[in-house]
């Protein structure tokens, strides 16, 4: 398995372009499932293992799928298959998204019921409850869940009990392939959500009040292929601003969308960081040691779960205690014990960490159990005095394309091992 090797205490200095986003890519993907004619999707971060395993998903479905550099081309390889195979829902649970489109499409499919991960239990209940309102019935079968709608889907009103982004994600899609206007209240806001929206709306469905927590779909029964340019990562580029802040030093993010890190930007302004978003991208500037300021998570447009695990690494340095509290996962703290071995000062207790600030952490051999309390390690190892091992790179593999070379490209000493 890889390893990083980091020698840290260096500052961050100079530009790096952020990919695109893995979490709109990957519903956009798959909502070619709603069309046989070609589709083309740009700006697709093809390194990823994720969206490698997306392009496994589709092909195993029936598409036939090109990859060339960041633009994927989908069309069609016959029919398609209305069971997404198990051993690719394990790796990832969006795949579990692959249910909207053929449930609407064809009025069957079965899902396998994708298992929980490190940071929860991620059940499906919302996503099932939503194609309920839709008029699909539900069977489980050994670990599968058999969806049917034998006179297809209708168009209908969706109330998620939660603002679930892969639910919100699953309902527009199969409402897309649906004939007649469908609505889903309390949608999910995320920018990811907005851009598959318009991607949507390209392939010939109408789609209003995307960003808002009430979504419109006016679907239809034949929809058309299209092309599509993917929005830049903003977790991506969340991660870099708070590697730039940690290490104190000065970046300019390429392609990053400030509007979509408002919560963050606030809560890094308040740290002590000068940021200026321009057109085309954001410039941090760290010129002293953050002060510690407290966040808790929120569906967007709060503070976003993804960035918690990187923003504690920053709060271990600050000056000063801070309190950071987990609202959307049940079990997203697993990198604290990690950074208390490289000195930091956390207690987690249930849904709530206290950080107290130390002047500096040190290096040590330390292991990822998510995309992104890897990248918390990452950070941390980035502003230590000393060398880290982070060991199970694979994860972070899942979520950000080249990072060992971007963070070079900054400056950093980073090197990838294959232990
Ligand atoms: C998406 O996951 C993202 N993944 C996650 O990013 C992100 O952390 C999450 O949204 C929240 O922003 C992709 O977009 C591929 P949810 P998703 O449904 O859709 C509970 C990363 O690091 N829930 O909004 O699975 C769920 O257990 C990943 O890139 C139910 O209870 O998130 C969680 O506690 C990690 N029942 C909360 O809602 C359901 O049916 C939010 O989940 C669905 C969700």
């Amino acid at each position: 398995m890889d390893r990083f090797i980091i020698d840290g205490g260096r500052r961050l200095r100079g530009s790096v372009r952020v990919s695109g986003s893995k979490n709109a890519a990957l519903p956009i993907l798959i909502a070619t499932l709603l069309t046989d004619e070609p589709c083309r999707v740009d700006n697709v971060p093809t390194r990823l293992r994720d969206i490698k395993t997306t392009v496994r998903l589709l092909e195993s479905l029936g598409k036939k799928v090109a990859v060339k550099g960041s633009s994927v081309r989908v069309a069609s390889g016959g029919s398609l298959k209305t069971q997404a195979p198990y051993d690719l829902v394990k790796q990832m649970r969006a795949s579990v998204l692959a249910a909207g489109p053929l449930l609407a499409r064809f009025g069957l499919v079965r899902v396998p019921i994708p298992g929980g991960c490190a940071i929860g239990l991620r059940p499906i209940d919302i996503h099932l409850k939503a194609f309920a309102a839709l008029g699909a019935r539900e069977v489980a079968d050994g670990g599968d869940i058999i969806l049917s709608a034998p006179s297809l889907l209708k168009a209908g009103r969706v109330r998620l009990d939660f603002p679930s982004v892969g639910a919100t994600e699953n309902a527009m899609m199969a409402a897309a392939a649906t004939p007649g206007t469908s609505v889903i209240e309390n949608a999910a806001r995320e920018p990811e959500i907005a851009d598959l929206g318009r991607f949507l709306e390209r392939l010939g469905a109408r789609v209003s009040g995307l960003g808002s927590s009430r979504v419109r779909v006016r679907g239809a029964s034949a929809l058309k292929g299209c092309r599509h340019i993917v929005i830049p990562d903003r977790i991506e580029a969340g991660t870099f601003l708070l590697a730039g802040a940690a290490t104190g030093g000065e970046i300019d993010l390429k392609g990053a969308h400030a509007d979509d890190l408002s919560a963050v930007i606030l809560k890094l302004r308040a740290a002590g960081a000068e940021i200026k978003p321009y057109t085309g991208g954001i410039r941090l500037v760290m010129r002293r040691r953050p002060k510690a300021v407290s966040v808790t998570t929120l569906p967007y447009p709060g503070f976003p779960t993804d960035l918690q695990a990187p923003w504690m690494s920053l709060m271990c340095l600050a000056r000063g205690a801070s309190r950071v509290r987990e609202t959307v996962f049940e079990n997203r703290f697993l990198h604290a014990a990690e950074l208390a071995r490289m000195g930091a000062q956390i207690r987690a207790r249930g849904n709530e960490a206290r950080v107290a600030g130390v002047e500096r952490l040190s290096g040590a051999w330390v292991m990822a159990s998510d995309i992104r309390a890897g990248a918390a390690l990452v950070v941390a190892a980035l502003a230590a005095g000393g060398r880290t091992v982070v060991q199970r790179v694979y994860h972070i593999d899942r979520g950000y394309e080249r990072l060992e070379a971007k963070l070079r490209r900054l400056g950093a000493r980073v090197t990838r091992t294959n232990a």
